[in-house]
């Protein structure tokens, strides 16, 4: 029997459909839908669902300022890379990858973290990623926690590829994987929760928002504090160019005691899709561009630029006392409503495959955190120094434009150092090989003239097995 309690909260809220279901369910399945339902609060679904009709609240416009572009004066600059190398080598740092997504774009089969996105060694991005924070340890001696968000679709793939792969050689110890919560679908005219099997809810990540309390609820704020960690370093897995080793991002926030820093990006034009940075009641905020009106994004200053020139790569800095008191109120972020088409089964129990849009998902951004902080700094960067995203799987934001950034890039880097290369030849510099142009002056030892395909693995001496 269903719960009497549960029985009339399904039946007030719209979702007695379900009643009927399982009745028709073995005892296993039953078990399964109940220990689901559980967790999903009927009431606030409902209240969701009434708003599919509205857009986000839009704050008007007379809240609302463009972020001020921000600059650093020379003389700051010294002091401020400074504290950020002391965090470096005292070992205050952790580093974040959210990879709970479910790529949907990308079309891979495994978690996004496994694609092979070298353009040469072919090396996923978990490993890209992994091998930047070993990098860092070697130059360090210092050992920094890897966070990794997951979500139940990608968490067991992804633990059981890092270990496959010996964790890329960190210490397994310092590689700590949680999984963040989810958010059922509902059927977009009625309502009403979908199943995907026998038993079984349709549920979706709940948005890199969940990275908060993900990170509350697994017991990693506690452990971070019991490391001495102060600032954890967030970012995408789908970025290959993020640049890890950022003295000057992470002395800033943290000479200015910040409780949030964020790197922006200046726009490529008024309606590009990127998130955008602005100021809400002078605090630093973020409307995405689908939610941007058109005659705010086009409006421009004195200077003929745009004013709301700052978009989002989704590189953060949080401080982990800041997030802590964030836990406390998490469940006050916004929801955003998505509509998509999401397979399920009808009445009768048989899959049906939407054609068009079927669907509500939810899910809580990372991005509205940034109000919440009173002390916060912005830095610019570039495209081609730091965001290459891998969403489609072709054309723009592709792996194939983000490989062609990673070469670029690298080549920009070995020419920097004094290196001929030969136009139209692919480069590639394992992190833990150079991580910058002073690396390379120090490591390269090869022709000065690289003339065909090239990939700059670690020095030989390295490449042993590193016990911890
Ligand atoms: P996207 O919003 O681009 O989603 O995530 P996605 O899953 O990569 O791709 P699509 O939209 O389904 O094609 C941006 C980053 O946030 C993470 C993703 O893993 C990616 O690193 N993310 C997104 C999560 O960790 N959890 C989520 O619930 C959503």
């Amino acid at each position: 029997m269903i719960p009497t309690e549960l029985r009339e909260r399904l039946q007030r809220h719209g979702q007695d459909h379900l009643l009927a279901v399982y009745e028709k369910l073995t005892q296993p399945e039953r078990a399964n839908l109940l220990r689901e339902l559980a967790m999903i609060d009927v009431a606030e679904l409902q209240a969701l669902h009434a708003r599919r009709e509205q857009k986000d609240a839009l704050p008007e416009r007379a809240r609302i300022q463009p972020l001020p572009r921000p600059t650093i004066e020379e003389a700051d600059c010294d002091d401020f890379f400074g504290r950020g190398e002391d965090a470096y080598y005292e070992g205050e740092m952790a580093f974040l990858i959210v990879a709970g997504g479910q790529g949907t774009r990308l079309g891979f089969d495994e978690p996004k973290g496994m694609f092979p996105i070298g353009p040469i060694s072919k090396k996923s991005l978990f490993q890209l990623h992994a091998e930047k924070v070993l990098a860092l340890t070697r130059r360090t001696g210092m050992r920094y926690p890897l966070l990794v968000m997951t979500s139940p679709a990608t968490d067991e793939p992804t633990r059981k590829f890092f270990k496959r792969k010996n964790y890329f050689r960190l210490p397994p110890q310092d590689v700590w994987f949680f999984c963040q919560g989810t958010m059922p679908a509902v059927d977009l005219h009625a309502g009403r929760l979908l199943l995907e099997g026998p038993g079984r809810l349709c549920l979706s990540p709940n948005g890199h928002g969940g990275t908060i309390t993900g990170l509350a609820e697994s017991g990693i704020l506690d452990q971070l504090e019991g490391r001495d960690v102060q600032t954890i370093y967030y970012f995408q897995v789908d970025n290959p160019l993020v640049n890890l080793a950022d003295y000057l991002f992470v002395g800033r926030h943290l000479a200015q005691e910040a409780q949030v820093s964020s790197k922006v990006l200046p726009k490529t034009g008024p309606k590009e899709k990127v998130g955008n940075f602005l100021l809400l009641d002078g605090r630093c905020s973020m409307i995405e561009y689908s939610d941007l009106p058109d005659d705010w994004a086009h409006e421009t200053d004195e200077q003929g630029q745009l004013k709301f020139w700052a978009g989002n790569p989704a590189i953060h800095l949080f401080d982990v006392e800041f997030l802590r008191e964030l836990t406390t109120q998490a469940d006050r972020m916004p929801w955003h409503l998505a509509r998509k088409k999401v397979p399920h089964l009808d009445e009768a129990g048989h899959l049906v495959k939407p054609e068009t849009e079927n669907a509500l998902k939810f899910e809580r951004f990372i991005f509205d955190v940034l109000p919440q902080a009173e002390r916060w700094t912005v830095l610019s960067t570039s495209r081609e120094d730091e965001f290459a995203p891998v969403k489609n799987k072709e054309g723009v934001d592709s792996p194939e434009s983000a490989r062609a950034m990673m070469i670029a890039q690298h080549t920009r880097l070995l020419r920097e150092a004094g290196i001929e290369v030969t136009e139209g030849i692919p480069v590639e510099l394992s992190p833990l090989y150079a991580m910058d142009v002073e690396d390379i002056e120090e490591t390269y030892k090869g022709d000065r003239r690289i003339t065909r395909s090239t990939y700059l693995n670690e020095p030989m001496e390295f490449r042993k097995r590193t016990k911890w």
